[in-house]
């Protein structure tokens, strides 16, 4: 009840994504965690979930009938496995948590999705972006990627802007640096 396990993700790329998707004139739905603290999108149907497991079950929900999904979410690979339900308090010495594997939502949506289904992904990387982005792609079965180094100025977690390279079985396309909205435009122009 008092402490949690999250990353510096914002959500900004995501609403930027649906923005951009509501502006084509797109039906959207914007699954956004509860921790998000953006202003909503107008136009856009919010679905809100706070857990990993809570965004598996609205993927599942929402995007199996969907003609695109576009996965900005830094999903956490692990979580606690046991849940507190009081107050974790102090004691000596170190502490541990045990921690398993989360479902990996993209790989499923690989798995099961329909022919029709456009899957974009993200890729977060410090090293062997095209490499490493690549690998993820055809790993989980993804229509395209969307690869952004941590450590290159303008990228990455906060800021309003980013620095990506659009991966697709057709080879990897670097674009410079912009505003989200403008890389959010560029890969709805990819896949629309
Ligand atoms: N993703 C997901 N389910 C997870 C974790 C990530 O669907 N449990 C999605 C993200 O939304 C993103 C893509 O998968 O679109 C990122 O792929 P992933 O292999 O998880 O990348 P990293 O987390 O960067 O991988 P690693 O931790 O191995 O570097």
């Amino acid at each position: 009840p008092v402490r949690y396990l999250t990353n510096h993700s914002t959500g900004k790329m995501g609403y930027a994504v649906a923005r951009a998707c509501m502006l084509r004139g797109a039906d959207v739905t914007l699954l956004s965690s509860t921790s998000c603290t953006l202003p909503d999108v107008p136009f856009v149907k919010k679905v809100p979930f706070t857990t990993a497991k809570d965004l598996f079950e609205a993927v599942q929900a929402h995007a199996m009938d969907a003609d695109a999904l576009v996965m900005a979410a830094a999903v956490a690979d692990y979580r606690p496995a046991n849940v507190a339900v009081d107050k974790v308090k102090k004691h000596d010495g170190e502490m541990n948590i045990a921690l398993e594997r989360t479902d990996d939502i993209l790989a499923w949506v690989g798995a099961h999705k329909p022919e029709k289904l456009f899957v974009c992904g993200f890729s977060m990387e410090t090293r062997d972006l095209v490499e490493n982005s690549t690998a993820k792609l055809n790993k989980k079965n993804m229509d395209m990627i969307v690869a952004n180094n941590l450590k290159v100025p303008g990228a990455g977690f906060g800021v309003d802007t980013n620095v990506v390279t659009i991966i697709t079985r057709n080879g990897a396309e670097q674009l410079p640096l912009q505003s989200k909205d403008d890389v959010a435009m560029a890969i709805v122009d990819r896949f629309a």
